[in-house]
């Protein structure tokens, strides 16, 4: 049975299980989306997903409709006030799922497990990331110059943060 966290219109966002590991691993190592994460290997999905989930959550965002994946995260500091986004990849690009994936994450983060705080880092030439966390309230919070070697370069990432009294704002407004 997939444990699912929370359903919106045409996404739902569910726990992923073993069967999943071969759909994670093609997504992070897709050329399209391996640029822009820092992939981990199977073993460290295969714990998460063998894991009681409480640190550590790997999440399949699925069609309602077909049933079928269309993307996923993974979610770390689960047993912290402040719950990281990472790996945000999207399968079936450019359909509005980044954004609906991402307030489902968030409703589900603030208002269902009460974080105080979620944030996420993102490479900062990743201009279509930037501009999905920006518009949906995230805040630019630092700036770690030359944190990531990727093929010889040193590449600087950006972390952004919301915090659950400016999420709450949000939704109101
Ligand atoms: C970033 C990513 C998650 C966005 O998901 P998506 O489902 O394609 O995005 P959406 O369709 O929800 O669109 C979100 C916004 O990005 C814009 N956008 C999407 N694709 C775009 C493109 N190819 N060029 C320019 N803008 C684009 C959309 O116009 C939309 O903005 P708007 O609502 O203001 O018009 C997805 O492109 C992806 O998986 N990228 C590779 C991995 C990655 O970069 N992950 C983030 C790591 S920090």
């Amino acid at each position: 049975m997939n444990e699912i966290l929370i359903e919106g219109k045409r996404l739902r966002l569910r726990r992923a299980n073993s069967t999943d590991l071969n759909y994670i691993m093609t997504l992070q190592y897709a050329p399209e989306n391996l640029k822009f994460v820092v992939p981990f290997d199977e073993n460290y999905h295969r714990e998460i997903i063998n894991s009681d989930g409480s640190k550590k959550l790997d999440v399949i965002i699925e069609e309602i409709d077909t049933g079928l994946a269309a993307g996923y995260f993974m979610l770390r500091e689960l047993d912290s006030p402040c719950i990281e986004f990472t790996h945000v990849i999207i399968g079936r690009k450019g359909l509005g799922y980044g954004r609906e994936a991402l307030r489902l994450l968030m409703k589900w983060s603030f208002e269902i497990k009460d974080f105080h705080r979620v944030w996420i880092d993102c490479k900062d030439y990743n201009k279509i990331a930037l501009h999905l966390y920006e518009s949906l309230g995230f805040v630019r919070e630092g700036f770690l110059r030359e944190i990531i070697l990727t093929d010889g370069v040193y590449e600087n990432l950006i972390v952004l943060g919301m915090l659950d009294t400016e999420y709450f704002l949000s939704v109101r407004s």
